[in-house]
């Protein structure tokens, strides 16, 4: 009904705007006020936390692409090793899980069969089994052996974005966290990202307040046949969802890269007008990635993309070569996607209803997918 939108005309509208507060509750009473970080349900001991020697992260779809992110904190802030792997497919390959691994399974429903089937596999195998879910009570928490419930609230729309958000949150929570137990080089570098992470949410609002130009870029490019996605380091699983969500929403052919591999293939795919979506990492921190970036896009354009740059405020090396510049505001390169995704989202939907398609209930598509 009208009245459960709140007045937007789609669900996903509604979640898109619901961001900034999901974000903020996931936060919420997990941050003391000394910086020290305390997970609820936890529920794994300091003493086993210590022992992992190996973290893998199985998901489906968009909270895969959550666990994409989640490998580059985990890895740089625990130094412990972090695996991705598609739910579907990690059982049928015979993977290394024991004892002294952590899985955490991300998964907005806790119903998909798909990880479900990864967690009871990872289980058998003697695994330590973290959930990171959205869902009180759902299946996969409750079969897991500590949970880390993301406080998105319901989300109805079927493709997913106030729970992606949350999901990043939840994971950088729990590499923080690790690192906090572990007592990993990167201490003093934990106590000012927890302070970064505060202001997430007033930095999604920033975003959502500036989508317009968003909006209408996406009504103008309703006709395209195809758009590609580019990012580098943790823009790279950011341009995969931004084509994820095209694909589900406007059923257009839209694929993400990272752009470090255009040159291995993908540039071959350029053709005169072509929209490519470019999500550049802050010139601040990791620059030598920057710099490569901006090559990037000066290539695309010589062969003729229509270039949708999406840069940090203040990043003036990438606007000679944007023919479109989407602002998002200053943040830590690795918490950058919770950020640089709210555009794509916004420019999916937008390009979906431009289409004339059901933003809600994308065919062939479900919220929950809970057969294998
Ligand atoms: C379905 C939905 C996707 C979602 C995926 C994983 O395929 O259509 O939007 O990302 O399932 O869902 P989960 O509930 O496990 O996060």
């Amino acid at each position: 009904s009208a009245a459960a939108k709140d007045g937007y005309d789609y669900f996903m509208l509604k979640e898109i705007a619901e961001q900034p507060k999901a974000v903020a509750d996931t936060l919420l009473g997990r941050i003391g006020a000394d910086g020290e970080l305390s997970l609820d349900q936890m529920r794994l001991s300091d003493e086993e936390l210590r022992e992992i020697d190996k973290v893998v992260v199985v998901a489906c779809g968009t909270a895969y692409h959550a666990g994409l992110v989640a490998k580059y904190a985990i890895e740089h802030w625990t130094r412990v090793p972090c695996e991705v792997e598609l739910a579907s497919e990690f059982r049928y390959r015979d993977p290394v899980v024991g004892r002294q691994t952590l899985v955490i399974a991300i998964s907005q429903s806790g119903e998909t069969m798909d990880t479900l089937m990864a967690l009871r596999y990872a289980r058998e195998q003697g695994a330590r089994v973290l959930a990171v879910c959205n869902t009180n009570g759902a299946t996969i928490p409750r079969e897991s052996d500590a949970v880390l419930y993301t406080h998105a609230g319901p989300e109805v729309a079927v493709a997913s974005t106030k729970a992606f958000l949350t999901q990043l949150i939840a994971c950088y929570l729990v590499g923080l966290y690790l690192g906090q137990v572990r007592g990993t080089k990167w201490g003093d570098e934990i106590g000012s990202v927890v302070r970064d992470l505060s202001d997430l949410p007033s930095k999604v609002d920033q975003v959502l307040e500036t989508m317009e130009p968003v909006r209408s870029l996406a009504r103008e490019l309703a006709g395209a046949t195809s758009v590609l996605f580019l990012g580098r380091h943790v823009g790279f699983p950011v341009a995969l969802e931004g084509a994820l969500k095209l694909k589900e929403l406007a059923y257009m052919h839209a694929e993400g890269f990272a752009a470090g591999e255009l040159k291995h293939g993908p540039i071959a795919l350029i053709e005169s007008g072509m929209p490519v979506i470019v999500v550049v990492p802050s010139p601040r921190g990791r620059s030598v990635l920057h710099d490569k970036i901006v090559s990037n896009i000066q290539e695309i354009r010589a062969r003729g993309a229509r270039t949708i740059v999406i840069a940090e405020e203040g990043d003036e090396a990438v606007a000679p070569y944007a023919d479109h510049l989407v602002r998002v505001p200053e943040c830590p390169t690795l918490l950058q996607p919770v950020v640089a995704t709210v555009p794509l989202q916004v420019f999916a939907c937008e390009m979906a209803s431009a289409r004339g398609f059901d933003v809600d209930q994308p065919r062939n598509l479900a919220k929950s997918v809970t057969v294998e």
